[in-house]
């Protein structure tokens, strides 16, 4: 499998990133259930590999490390198989076609095989070809890419299978799996400039959905710093220009021929905190190793590497995504930065579960307002769907697609949860895609086949204010 992936990969051709510092409206959407698989969306597919079904997450083999760690010798070959069917170059043409311009990718820390202590974590190996075949499919087709460090090592919130360990023994909020996010990070900004498959990378997100209560993620600031000064410690090595920065870094000249070689100098640059130091250096070896199993070892080792880039925009969860007394990640921004707020109404907590107060929660929406007030802009919503508490018509449904677009797009834009779901028996036919899947709501006509475009533009003006304009409560 991998000599065939090698073969399919290779694209030599660079993509401008659309980002260059000014945001572009994003109509986008999750390429969610491929690289981190959450059997909720596709629950047929997850029994026919294997795979349980239970109500609780943790108590059968709900999530990829639990069948991993069941079927330790067929999970390679069952996940290659999932990764290759999952998201396809007809799912890239499909969502050309409905003129999506952005992916966002959830990806879990296992996709750096280096960094899974096998003495205790169990999960899938090879998902990094067919991350860069997708990648290529992507650039060629010309949609710009947020890597999304989505499943954090140890666990960044308990109970979850989008963490790829359903568990409530919370482990991420500690100096050993903050440094392996840190590494990582290297390795993904490494990999985003130099692999010509990462072209069309505009974005990496630090972590997906923290834990609310900041009180439970001690810390979690100083995460934040170091992960902006991995990713400019890696692109100031490779000589990229970051945007309103201080930083500077000298390349010495006997190591211009060979980067990882250069990021060993920039690993004991003092002007880097010792974390980043240690994630700088521990990302070394890793990089070797990607580049022999990739072909990429000239790249990585032997050849001029400095390149004249656009910065990748560092991408956090907003400041108001968490309470009691949270960091804010605006005061550690070097070069370009964006922010990330979710939003579902079906889970409970936003509104009043019937149409008329999800349509006036939606249509008065303060969030973009509130994270500008202190410096989190621009602001995309990373996750929205269609989903209510209550059996939605599809009249209401062409509304609430239409509203919240409108409400998301006075922002940096939005990124629907998700490009689709599994349409089985076990999903009652499309009930599940009906709310879930893009694709699907796009067929129903839910969503208008131009993302800018609205079935009515004003779909909000029965719920609002005319004088307020929802900007100022
Ligand atoms: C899941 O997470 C828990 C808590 O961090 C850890 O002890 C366990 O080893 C993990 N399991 C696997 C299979 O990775
Ligand atoms: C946040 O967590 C702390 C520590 O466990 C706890 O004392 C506090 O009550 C929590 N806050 C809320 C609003 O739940
Ligand atoms: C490049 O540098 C790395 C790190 O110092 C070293 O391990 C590797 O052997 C070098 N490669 C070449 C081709 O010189
Ligand atoms: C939605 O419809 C289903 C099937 O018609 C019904 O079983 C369920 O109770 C309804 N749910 C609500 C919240 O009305
Ligand atoms: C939203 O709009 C409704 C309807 O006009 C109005 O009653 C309400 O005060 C507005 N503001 C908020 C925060 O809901
Ligand atoms: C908004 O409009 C509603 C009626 O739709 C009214 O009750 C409310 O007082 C208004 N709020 C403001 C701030 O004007
Ligand atoms: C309300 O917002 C719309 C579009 O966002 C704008 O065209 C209109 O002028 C605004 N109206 C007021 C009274 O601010």
């Amino acid at each position: 499998m991998r000599h065939i992936l090698a073969g399919l990969v290779l694209s030599s051709t660079l993509v401008a990133r659309a980002w260059a510092g000014q945001p572009t409206q994003i109509y986008g959407v999750n390429l969610g259930s491929w690289l981190v698989l959450e059997p909720w969306m596709l629950p047929q597919e997850w029994l026919d590999m294997g795979g349980q079904s239970c109500a609780v997450c943790s108590t059968c083999i709900a999530s990829e490390s639990s069948f991993a760690k069941a079927y330790p010798d067929t999970v390679d070959t069952k996940f290659a198989q999932h990764w290759d069917t999952w998201f396809t170059q007809d799912d890239v043409n499909a969502l050309k076609a409905a003129g999506i311009n952005t992916v966002r990718i959830p990806l879990g820390y296992w996709i750096v095989e280096a960094l899974v202590d096998r003495s205790h974590e169990s999960y899938p190996r090879g998902g990094l070809d067919y991350l860069r075949r997708g990648l290529g499919w992507l650039q060629d087709a010309g949609i710009q890419a947020i890597l999304d460090h989505h499943a954090l090592p140890g666990v960044q919130t308990a109970g979850q299978m989008f963490t790829g360990n359903c568990t409530t023994d919370v482990q991420f909020y500690t100096p050993y799996n903050y440094h392996r996010a840190l590494v990582w990070t290297a390795v993904m900004t490494t990999l985003s400039h130099l692999d010509p498959n990462f072209g069309s990378v505009f974005a990496i997100e630090a972590i997906n959905e923290p834990i609310m209560n900041a009180t439970l993620t001690p810390n979690y600031g100083t995460f934040q710093k170091n992960f902006v000064e991995v990713m400019r410690a890696v692109e100031l090595t490779i000589g990229i220009f970051v945007p309103s920065s201080s930083l500077s870094l000298s390349v010495p000249a006997s190591v211009s021929n060979n980067f990882t070689a250069a990021l060993s100098a920039t690993s004991s640059a003092s002007i880097f905190s010792t974390e980043v130091q240690a994630a700088l250096l521990d990302a070394i070896p890793i990089l070797l190793e990607i580049g022999v199993a990739c072909g990429l070892e000239t790249i990585f080792e032997a050849s001029p590497f400095r390149q004249s880039r656009d910065s990748l925009v560092a991408n956090f969860m907003d400041v108001n995504w968490q309470y009691d007394n949270p960091s804010n990640p605006a005061d550690v921004a070097i070069g370009p930065q964006a922010y990330d707020n979710h939003l579902y109404y079906s889970f409970g907590g936003v509104a009043a579960a019937d149409p008329k107060s999800y349509m006036i929660s939606i249509c008065n929406l303060t969030r973009i307002q509130t994270d500008a007030a202190v410096g989190d802009s621009p602001l995309w919503f990373g996750e929205w769907g269609l989903p209510t508490q209550f059996n939605a018509t599809d009249a209401f449904l062409y509304q609430w697609a239409d509203a919240q677009k409108l409400a998301y797009s006075k922002g940096a834009g939005w990124i629907y949860w998700n490009f689709k779901t599994e349409i089985s028996s076990l999903t009652n036919g499309n009930a599940l895609a009906r709310q879930w899947s893009y694709l699907e709501g796009l067929k129903l006509g839910f969503f208008t086949q131009d993302p800018a475009a609205l079935h009515d533009p004003n779909v909000c003006v029965p719920y609002m204010n005319s004088t307020t304009n929802g900007t100022s409560s």
